[in-house]
């Protein structure tokens, strides 16, 4: 089973965790590749099967750089068809700052706005995020799983 892993980040916290995604998922025996969120439109999107997002936010509530592309694409866009997509959050940010993790829950969202099935309940990660990672992770593996 192919999952997609893709990342979204300004200084490599959820890089790091989407190698550690990939890596715990490879070793299930799925064919998993972390992917940089630059790489990835909506088109690219409906080739895909199963994703995960990883992403933090940056600025006032703002995409990191790198994920900002994808983001505006999927903010504006109308009529895409991913109800064949499974895929899960896991967001990254720091909660004294107002839009707490606001990238990562507006992805969410516009994945759930296209169609797609939510693997599991987004994760919202303050800098607590490589004690959260483990346990959520295992989840989405188990989910995973039970599909195949
Ligand atoms: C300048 C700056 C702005 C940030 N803005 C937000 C924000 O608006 N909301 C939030 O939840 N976290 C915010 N964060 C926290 C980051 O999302 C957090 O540090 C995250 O772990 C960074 O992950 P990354 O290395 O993958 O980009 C901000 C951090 C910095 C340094």
């Amino acid at each position: 089973m192919e999952i997609k892993i893709l990342f979204g980040t300004e200084t490599g916290n959820s890089e790091g965790l989407a190698g550690d995604a990939q890596k715990a998922l490879s070793e299930q025996g799925f064919k998993a590749e972390a992917v940089d969120m630059q790489e990835v439109n909506a088109e690219k999107l409906k080739s895909y099967t199963n994703i995960l997002i990883i992403t933090s936010t940056w600025g006032d509530g703002e995409p990191p750089a790198n994920a900002e592309n994808l983001y505006n694409e999927l903010q504006t866009s109308s009529g895409v068809d991913l109800s064949h997509l499974n895929y899960a959050v896991f967001a990254l940010g720091q909660s004294f700052y107002e839009h707490f993790c606001k990238t990562g829950k507006d992805f969410d969202e516009f994945l759930e706005k296209f169609g797609a099935k939510r693997i599991s309940p987004i994760e919202l990660s303050d800098d607590d995020f490589d004690t959260r990672f483990p346990s959520w992770i295992e989840g989405i593996k188990n989910s995973l799983l039970s599909k195949k």
